[in-house]
């Protein structure tokens, strides 16, 4: 047991989830639970998963349903704590029910790749960040993403990934953007659907979170999201119905925040009408790490798992369904729910066993592929991009540790480096906040392409020396960071640790200075008129160092587009400053189980407050434009060594279909993401455009392509508040299309009656 007195004055799922630090022994991890194979009524495969889910309910004990309802505890992420024999080291683990055939449960943390494999002594692969892998625009890539984690948790012998984040990025500042995918609903929940239907494939129940609003990590365990039904519906909610409409979820993470003043993970608004009525999501709600607070609301609300622990599912959820609190039927629902995920993404039929290792070469290569996609290239100012390796003498790089490898976003979305991290190596998995770099070395794979060039690397420690050291060299390309992790923000838009001045200086020294930057999300760059190319890598993953190099020689045409705008400065966000920021801690009473042992304690944290959100559904884009407001970078921008030209836009009637022609008027293959918007009648109110179709088109040089985009009519109409139900409203609708959402060439019209 962690003495209280050593803890840190943060949020308890902030600290606790932080506790996973190097094992100072080391664990033989185990093979995972699983039931001796006897037969049952409910092995019969052609019966839907929901018949096989009531036909075990039908034979549990009360016991046996609490079980399932709640996790065994806190396990590997607090040192001291007891962890389940059967379970398997994941962040949760719930217990199996043997005579009855269903396996325990290892809920495993793996946003970007699996989270504390060094604490088992195996290999994970990082992946781009997912905010990169939306810069893809690509479905089929987001797939790919999803299956390296779903083969990778089989190999590890887990059966559920508790990745899969969808919150959509309304804070820009938010140190959880590099876990999710972007600012825009159709974008965010087609890439997260996507994902998780690839990872659903390998037979892993599949999870999405944080429901709902979790768009801040400052005060996230206290403060409440406000917003109205209309504006929550267009916007954060519509992303998550994308992704479970496309995926078909086996689970949903509720968030640690407050919604409207009710916790998420007893909100009946969001959980019972909206996610489950609604949405018709049919899998189960678990809440994320501590964030259940009590036991009859929180039930009857529609939450069905408390995650990790059973403070209150446990014994208080027996008590409560034998005195009749809670009927016996919302238990059932609960379970059924659990169970036909179970049955309907395979795990019980296809079980993560034996395990094996994972390939770490193919890992590598689908990272690498990913990464190509991801990299979004910003500017390329007299075409000093791709770089010529026959011409090119000498090549500086400068700054991030881009000698020994790229930067990694931290907490519980932390991939363990391979041989530790880069830039301060130590045995086991990385600590809580720690700055991880992995080893692909931009340096190395830039010398590879340039075997000719003198390609020499300065740490950029002092500027003056690393501007006095760019002066000469043919090309200097400066690496910049933003290191984020989970239960933090970033202050300001600005990057730290003054590099700014590092690449003035730099630029300043030499006109050919090439940017590349390593952030968790959007970025200041008061620097950007002044430099000659910027490339927005995000945090790369394990391929991502080869990707670069990939596209700074141009063995790989740039396709990706920004998921999210790019402010010039914390002033024109819609909150100049996160909501939360300057409160301080107090002392706030918690419960939890250490070591086994049910205890009150005080915890510091930030008192309760509200995060009022007065853009409504105008988020990212949709707010600079209804606000007038020229940002650095918009929404959908990105060049690429060729060019497009966009032709022939045609709508049907009712605004279901779009045709238009894209063709490649330059001399290298590419591939153009193209981007199809809306504007709404006038009576909408809304003075600003909508996503509501995209394309990734590979071409040729010189070909063009005539593509047929859907429109899903979710995506044109209004959420009525009276109604409670989605309108179309009657009037006249615009369709603008083309390469960012503010260059749309092509525009074309249809009426609604
Ligand atoms: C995070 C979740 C994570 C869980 C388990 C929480 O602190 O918010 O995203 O899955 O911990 O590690």
């Amino acid at each position: 047991m962690i003495p209280l007195t050593m803890r840190k004055p943060l949020a308890m799922a902030a600290l606790l989830a932080g506790l996973c630090a190097a094992p100072l022994f080391t664990i033989s991890a185990q093979e995972p639970n699983h039931p001796k194979k006897e037969h049952h009524p409910w092995d019969d495969k052609s019966l839907s998963p929901d018949q096989r889910a009531d036909m075990v309910v039908k034979e549990m004990t009360l016991d046996e349903k609490i079980r399932l309802v709640h996790g065994t505890g806190w396990g590997v992420l607090r040192e001291g704590d007891p962890i389940d024999p059967d379970s398997n080291f994941a962040a949760g683990y719930v217990a199996g029910i043997e005579r009855l055939g269903i396996p325990g449960v290892n809920e495993a943390d793996s946003a970007v790749g699996l989270r504390m494999a060094a604490y088992q002594s195996r290999y994970a692969t990082l992946l781009p960040s997912t905010l990169g892998a939306a810069s893809s625009w690509d479905p089929a890539g987001a797939q790919l993403y999803g299956d390296v984690i779903g083969r990778e948790l089989r190999a590890w012998g887990s059966n559920m990934s508790i990745g899969g984040g969808v919150d959509i990025m309304r804070e820009p500042r938010n140190g959880r953007n590099f876990e999710y995918a972007g600012e825009d609903p159709l974008l965010a929940g087609t890439m997260t659907g996507n994902l998780m239907k690839g990872l659903q494939a390998e037979h892993i129940m599949g999870d999405i979170k944080h429901y709902a609003f979790n768009d801040q990590e400052t005060g996230r365990d206290i403060l409440s999201a406000n917003i109205g039904k209309r504006a929550a519906r267009e916007s954060d909610l519509l992303a998550f119905q994308i992704a479970i409409a496309i995926s078909d979820p086996a689970a949903v993470m509720c968030s640690y925040n407050r919604v409207n003043e009710t916790y998420s993970c007893e909100n009946d608004w969001l959980l019972n009408q909206v996610l489950k009525k609604d949405f018709q999501f049919k899998g189960f709600v678990l809440s994320d790490w501590g964030g259940t607070h009590s036991t009859v609301k929180a039930a009857l609300a529609g939450l069905d798992q408390e995650e990790p622990e059973d403070i209150y599912f446990g014994e208080p959820l027996k008590e409560a369904v034998q005195k009749g609190e809670v009927p016996m039927s919302r238990l059932d629902d609960m379970d059924h729910r659990i169970l036909r995920s179970m049955f309907a993404t395979g795990i019980i039929d296809d079980p993560p066993f034996p395990r094996s290792v994972v390939d770490p070469f193919k890992g590598r290569d689908d990272a690498q592929h990913i990464a190509e996609e991801s990299i979004v290239l910003l500017k390329n100012e007299n075409h000093i991009l791709p770089l010529n390796a026959e011409t090119v003498h000498s090549i500086v790089l400068i700054g991030s540790h881009a000698d020994v490898g790229v930067l990694s976003g931290g907490g519980s979305a932390q991939v363990d480096a391979p041989g530790g991290n880069a830039i301060d190596p130590h045995p086991g998995s990385a600590y809580w906040g720690e700055t991880v770099y992995f080893p692909s070395s931009p340096l190395k794979y830039i010398r590879e392409h340039a075997p000719n060039a003198k390609v020499e690397f300065n740490s950029g420690d002092d500027t003056a020396a690393a501007a006095n050291f760019a002066k000469s060299a043919d090309v200097a390309i400066v690496f910049v960071n933003q290191p984020m992790h989970e239960g933090m923000d970033a202050k300001t838009l600005s990057l730290p640790d003054n590099q700014d001045a590092l690449v003035s200086a730099v630029a300043a020294a030499n006109p050919h200075t090439i940017v590349v930057l390593e952030t968790g999300g959007p970025v200041s760059m008061p620097w950007a008129d002044n430099v000659a190319g910027i490339f927005e890598a995000w945090y790369p993953g394990i391929g991502g160092a080869e990707a670069l190099a990939n596209l700074i020689f141009g063995n790989v045409n740039p396709t990706a587009k920004l998921p999210a705008t790019f402010a010039k400065s914390d002033d024109q966000l819609p909150h100049p400053v996160i909501a939360g920021m300057d409160l301080k801690p107090q002392p706030h009473e918690v419960e939890t189980n250490l070591g086994g042992h049910r205890i009150r304690h005080n915890e510091m944290r930030l008192p309760p407050f509200d995060v009022n959100y007065t853009e409504g559904a105008k988020v990212g884009y949709k707010w600079y434009e209804s606000q007038h407001i020229e940002p650095l970078f918009w929404f959908g921008y990105g060049l690429s060594y060729t060019t497009y030209e966009y032709s022939g836009l045609k709508v049907d009637g009712r605004g279901r279909e779009v045709t238009l022609t894209v063709k490649n008027t330059g001399s290298r293959a590419g591939a153009e993401i193209a981007e199809v918007y809306a504007t709404l009648p006038a009576v909408s109110g809304e003075n600003y455009k909508r996503l509501v179709a995209f394309d990734r088109i590979p071409l040729a040089a010189g070909e063009s392509k005539t593509v047929t985009l859907k429109i899903d009519p979710t995506l044109l109409s209004i959420f009525d508040e009276a109604k409670d139900g989605w309108k179309l409203l009657p009037g006249d609708y615009k369709i603008l299309a083309g390469p960012s959402c503010n260059n749309t060439p092509l525009t074309a019209g249809f009426h609604i009656e």
